[in-house]
């Protein structure tokens, strides 16, 4: 059966697979969402931080017992502790691809119309306002981004159903490169913008007033979500690596990738905000009303629009693939049945939820749970909560109960290759990551603020 797995064709497959899963509307959609709503500067600063000294660790061991096990998310802590209940983070993690697809599907859907708008010329009409009006209209119709978001869905479906190695190793290989290129253009022409310091300080510049205990929940949720970690994805994907696919080498460039594109759409976003007056803290629609305006900018801005909502699509798409593989390459594995079963039972489970998160922007706008509309709880549930405890629970059960020679060797490739800092890297995998996840979770709920009261 092991032997029977598919693996990535090339290192430079491996590399682009897993920077695809990584990289999409979570750095340029929700990176600059988030830091608007969060005040700013202070949340790039521990995102930053949470990324690299909590999501590296994290990933690497993901990445351990994707490819220790060779098997999907339940499988593997199935195989490595058989009998054992830490095969929950396993359910935990394709309940989290899952609900994530659902309403990553509506999004990625806004960039298909987008692109739409950009063909049929409906989009450029003239001003700010405009084009927030339109996002809204859009947003808030009952049909339309439901048509989008079956699309993009079926877009997936198509890819999964046709195969791990040739679908999506084909498909990053040429999207990420010139994704990045274009990325780099418009942050050219953002910061040459009239007042565009005040962005540029408003992204860089950290005011620590602005740290509550809810923007450092955000920023560990968006550290989990962007590097896609605690949900099984990369195990799924480590899971097809060959034996010499260098590990760290694969997370330390997925990291370091992912972290620059978000700091580029950072850069692309808000000084153009600042620019045109838009309220940084607009919510999931900032980058949707920001861009048009950039783009209007540019000469050929047809052209820019056209290519750009194409490639974040794209991006989306690599994204989607890989959430859709979670759930599919368990569907499969575990309940014996064809992969094209598995693909639609997701699809359309995925498919239902999605219209209700899509419908949480118009006529289900007022039905709130804790405040929060549908779609913002279901992405409240998954980045902030379920991501963190997966991951957490993944690095207390590598911490505790493998063997470090194992795992050292699983990570050196049987010694083929340098692990520099592996009792550092041990170290925070085993105490670090969960001590501090846990920490950002109890100051959330306010119970640290309890304990400490009187004393402060
Ligand atoms: N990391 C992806 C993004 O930033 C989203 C994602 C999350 C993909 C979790 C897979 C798993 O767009």
């Amino acid at each position: 059966m092991a032997e029977n797995r598919v693996t990535f064709g090339s290192k430079l497959g491996v590399i682009l697979a897993t920077v695809g899963c990584a990289v999409g509307l979570g750095s340029v959609w929700r990176f600059p969402y988030m830091l608007g709503t969060n005040g700013g500067a202070a949340f790039l600063l521990v995102y930053i931080l949470f990324t690299i000294f909590l999501g590296l660790p994290v990933m690497i061991t993901e990445f351990f017992v994707g490819r220790h096990s060779r098997s999907n998310t339940v499988g593997s802590f199935k195989k490595l502790a058989p009998g054992t209940r830490w095969s929950w983070i396993g359910y935990n993690g394709i309940l989290a691809a899952f609900l994530i697809l659902s309403y990553y599907s509506v999004v990625s859907g806004w960039t298909l119309e987008y692109v739409w708008q950009t063909l049929n010329g409906s989009l450029y009409g003239s001003g700010a306002a405009d084009y927030t009006e339109g996002f809204e209209a859009f947003s808030s119709d009952p049909f339309r981004p439901i048509f989008w978001t079956a699309v993009f869905i079926g877009l997936t479906h198509f890819v999964i159903v046709s195969g791990v190695d040739k679908g999506i190793e084909r498909a990053s290989k040429v999207m990420m490169p010139l994704l990045f290129l274009i990325l780099v253009v418009m942050c050219v022409r953002s910061v040459t913008l009239p007042d565009a310091e005040a962005g540029l300080v408003y992204l860089f510049k950290p005011d620590l007033s602005k740290l509550t205990s809810s923007v450092v929940l955000s920023a560990l949720g968006q550290a989990f979500f962007t590097l896609s970690l605690g949900m099984g994805c990369l195990i799924t994907y480590a899971s097809y690596f060959s034996k010499d696919t260098n590990m760290q080498a694969t997370a330390w460039q997925v990291t370091l990738i992912n972290t620059f594109v978000a700091v580029l759409a950072g850069v692309m976003i808000f000084p153009a905000v600042f620019s045109f007056g838009i309220e940084p803290s607009a919510g999931a629609e900032l980058v949707f009303i920001t861009l048009p305006n950039v783009f209007e900018q540019l000469p050929l801005s047809f052209l820019w629009s056209l290519i750009f909502y194409i490639l974040l699509a794209m991006a989306a798409l690599t994204s989607t693939i890989s959430l859709h593989e979670v759930a599919t390459a368990y569907v499969l594995e575990e309940f014996h049945l064809s992969r094209r079963k598995a693909a639609w039972i997701v699809s359309i489970g995925v498919f239902l939820l999605g219209i209700v998160s899509s419908l949480s922007f118009g006529v289900l706008k007022e039905w709130t749970i804790g405040g929060l509309t549908f779609f913002e709880a279901v992405d409240y549930l998954t980045a902030k909560i379920m991501l963190p405890l997966g991951g957490m629970l993944t690095c207390i059960f590598v911490g505790t109960r493998i063997d470090k020679k194992v795992l050292k060797a699983e990570l050196t490739n049987q010694g083929t290759v340098k692990f520099y800092l592996f009792s550092t890297y041990v170290f925070f995998m085993k105490y670090v990551a969960p001590a501090a996840i846990g920490i950002v979770f109890l100051n959330e709920l306010g119970v640290l603020d309890f304990l400490f009261k009187g004393t402060r």
